[in-house]
């Protein structure tokens, strides 16, 4: 049994180790503790780091200071490390709640305000992760996003309103954006969408511009809404450089779907635990699959 929850700055390291090494770490996004265990227990089988991301509203479910302490536990029980990440935060409120709250990584989301709205909260963030940074010897990882992507983990019938290559980042805007605002990492929008289509596969990812960004910013790069593109083209965007990858839709779709396999086949079961059970089971699938592909 570990003793200790692993610090940020070996997060940091793992992310560079990572980076050099052209493979890509898992970030999955969590609503329960029935998928916090399958993405533990995955992640050390394969022996990989993991990053569990709980945005606005997992958090609001889960309780903000609970997902500390679930990932406290989880990092004692599993001999593996797993980082935890505020997906999505809207406001520098949030910011310094999740900071104050010990999480080791934060992404401030301003991707719906104009750019240089987007500049001035991500900067104001920053400044004060640092200020907190000085004040308690411990790092914390800042994210930010530019170019639109949609909100939601949703199955979706369109791609959001407000997605389109029209708002794909330039990697002029990329440069000027790491440059001013000074985030540890960044998450361009290279045709990623967040949520899945339902009737319709999801759009290619385009690689050319991946490979652009990547060429004018020196940071680490984040790919999110990955739920729904092909291996292929994960592949190629870790080939490219993207070191994280974000998956939620796709894993909350299988725990569902397995959930309901359950229930249809136990229609007078009632015990949480074993419907919980098949939910975790059709979701295994999916973090064994997404895991094996970013390590190759
Ligand atoms: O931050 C969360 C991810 O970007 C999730 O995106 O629901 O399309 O997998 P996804
Ligand atoms: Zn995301």
């Amino acid at each position: 049994m570990k003793s200790l929850t692993p610090q940020s700055e070996v997060y940091f390291e793992i992310i560079n180790e990572y980076k050099q090494a052209g493979k890509a770490i898992a970030h999955f996004n969590i609503s329960n503790l029935d998928q916090a265990r399958v993405i533990c227990e995955i992640a050390e089988e394969l022996k990989q780091p993991v990053i569990i991301g709980v945005s606005e509203g997992e958090r609001k479910y889960i309780g903000v200071e609970m997902a500390r302490k679930i990932v406290d536990e989880l990092n004692q029980e599993y001999n593996v490390a797993i980082f935890l990440n505020a997906d999505h935060t809207y406001s520098f409120e949030k910011v310094v709640e999740v900071v104050e709250a010990g999480y080791d990584s934060v992404i401030i989301d301003g991707a719906k305000l104009s750019y240089e709205e987007n500049v001035s909260l991500v900067k104001k963030c920053v400044d004060y992760v640092r200020a907190y940074e000085a004040k308690t010897e411990k790092k914390v990882l800042i994210e930010a996003e530019l170019g639109y992507i949609g909100q939601s983990s949703s199955l979706n019938k369109t791609l959001p309103e407000g997605v389109s290559d029209a708002n794909l980042t330039t990697k002029e805007q990329a440069k000027d954006f790491v440059i001013r605002t000074g985030i540890d990492m960044f998450a361009p929008a290279i045709g990623n969408v967040h949520g899945m289509l339902v009737d319709a596969p999801e759009p290619k990812l385009h690689i050319d511009r991946l490979k652009e960004i990547i060429s004018a910013v020196d940071i680490p790069l984040v790919l999110h809404g990955a739920s729904g593109n092909t291996d292929e083209d994960l592949k190629n965007a870790i080939d490219a450089g993207i070191v994280i990858i974000h998956i939620n839709t796709e894993i909350r779709k299988a725990f569902r779907d397995g959930e309901k396999e359950f229930m249809n086949e136990n229609p007078n079961e009632v015990a949480p635990y074993k419907f919980g059970a098949g939910g975790q089971e059709e979701m295994r699938k999916v973090v064994r699959a997404k895991m094996e592909l970013y390590a190759q």
